[in-house]
């Protein structure tokens, strides 16, 4: 385990566990139909969770990605999400499912709901790997979140404190030290 992580949460057996677990639900709710439902990436932190669901499922999808940032080097939300990169795609009139590393205010999901439904898409689902609902400052959740965990500062499999620990293969809490000094 990486030495700023006092403990691990969860480990890469148990995210493939997670993984496969949210690939199914989503098929079971998305079985084939006439056009394949778009999967959004919510850049950066969703990055790993998103290839690995996506490549879990049997149901066709389409693929795209937004940039949103609210944290910037901080540990606590701006609570104004950014859109740093747009999507490359319509969602007019497709199912759109969003895949989220982690609900934490709810800003950024309340954020890509209003834009999302606002250009006219069918339907908007949400799957994340991690809900904190401690922290939550908006009444919104995900539809599907695999894990839920209190009040601690986590970081891996995509999730970063200042844009590291993101490439960790495995999700732990980092230690105060490290981002109280
Ligand atoms: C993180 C995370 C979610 C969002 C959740 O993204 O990836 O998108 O925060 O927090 P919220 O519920 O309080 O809005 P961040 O803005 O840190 O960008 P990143 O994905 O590039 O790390």
């Amino acid at each position: 385990m990486n030495k700023d992580l006092e403990s691990l949460v969860l480990s890469e057996d148990q995210i493939a566990e997670k993984v496969k677990d949210a690939a199914a639900w989503l098929d079971e709710r998305f079985k084939a139909g006439d056009t394949p439902p778009l999967a959004i990436s919510v850049l950066k932190g969703s990055v790993f969770f998103f290839c690995d669901v996506v490549r879990a499922m049997q149901t066709p999808v389409q693929l795209d990605f937004m940039t949103v940032s609210s944290y910037g080097s901080s540990t606590k939300s701006t609570g104004v999400p950014k859109i740093v990169m747009d999507l490359s795609s319509s969602v007019q009139d497709r199912d759109v499912i969003l895949i989220e590393d982690i609900v934490d205010s709810g800003h950024t999901l309340v954020r890509m709901k209003e834009l999302i439904m606002g250009r006219g898409a069918k339907s908007f689902t949400v799957v994340s790997l991690f809900d904190k609902p401690a922290r939550r400052a908006v009444p919104i959740r995900a539809d599907y979140s695999c894990f839920e965990i209190g009040d601690e500062f986590i970081v891996g499999y995509g999730l970063d404190y200042a844009q590291q620990y993101r490439n960790l293969p495995y999700v732990g809490i980092l230690k105060r030290e490290i981002y109280e000094k």
